[in-house]
């Protein structure tokens, strides 16, 4: 059992496949929450399911393009059908096509707004009409550190992560008399496969800009999404919680 209780819950995260999106869907299940877990392509999924399926719990993978309404809705029956309820939402998957302003392209802006922010207001409103019913709810929205600082090459990702805080605050306000909370997780430089690759120099220049001196972890993100889902954070909503080692 992890740190935080989710027996008989059910869970949704979207981009788990790998990386945050996985570190997620396994955080949530060490607690006993059943997963549905989302992604492009049904066989990406299949490493996440064979490790949530390991913790005792129940996982359902979908495929589904989270900018696409259609698709989003039918995730949400399928999941209702399945586990009869949607307790938890976790926004997640996200993609990055960086360049700078003057330079970037019209379908890089479109493509990175339409997964990383339209995907969340999509599943936002999809998954609010069934926790509107039960009365209760919790939306974890990963944004990023950048989403607050700006970044330069970074146009479109870090007006669409701005962009997913603002809405998050919004979700807040109009859904928490209905018992559903929206938070935001905002993490910093995580470790991942493309970090693990920067020459020594390079990494020490972006730890200068943390304090804590070190790449934070997948699992530090899963361990905030955890918390905010969590009944521990029954008065938490509208929030942006940073896992960055100090950089802001
Ligand atoms: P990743 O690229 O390893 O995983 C993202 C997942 O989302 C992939 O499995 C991908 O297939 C899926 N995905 C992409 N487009 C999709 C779509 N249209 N529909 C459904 N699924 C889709 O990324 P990572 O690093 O795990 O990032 C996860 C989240 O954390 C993203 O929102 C990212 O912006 C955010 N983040 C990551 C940071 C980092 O240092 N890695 C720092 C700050 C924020």
């Amino acid at each position: 059992m992890g740190a935080y209780d989710f027996t008989g819950k059910v869970a949704i995260v979207t981009g788990a496949a790998r990386g945050i999106g996985q570190a997620i869907a396994l955080k949530l299940a060490e607690g006993g929450a059943n997963l549905a877990i989302c992604d492009l392509n049904a066989e990406w999924l299949e490493e996440t399911k064979a490790k949530v399926e390991a913790l005792g719990v129940k996982a359902l993978p979908l495929a589904v393009d989270v900018g696409d309404g259609e698709q989003v809705a039918a995730t949400i029956d399928a999941v209702v059908k399945a586990f009869g309820s949607i307790d938890i939402m976790v926004n997640n998957a996200g993609i990055t096509k960086d360049g700078l302003l003057i330079r970037m392209s019209e379908a890089d802006w479109d493509a990175v707004l339409r997964v990383n922010l339209k995907g969340v207001f999509l599943f936002t409103k999809a998954v609010a009409r069934i926790m509107m019913k039960q009365r209760s709810g919790a939306i974890v929205n990963i944004a990023s550190v950048v989403g607050i600082m700006g970044n330069p090459g970074q146009a479109n990702y870090t007006a669409s992560k701005g962009g997913v805080i603002a809405l998050t605050k919004t979700t807040a306000k109009e859904l928490g008399s209905r018992g559903i909370r929206c938070n935001a997780v905002a993490p910093g430089f995580i470790s991942s496969k493309m970090t693990d690759v920067l020459s020594q120099e390079v990494r020490d220049k972006y730890m200068e800009q943390i304090p804590l001196r070190n790449f934070g972890t997948q699992r530090d993100v899963a361990n905030a999404v955890a918390f905010l889902a969590s009944s521990e954070a029954s008065y938490v909503t509208g929030q942006v919680l940073s896992v960055n080692g100090g950089m802001i």
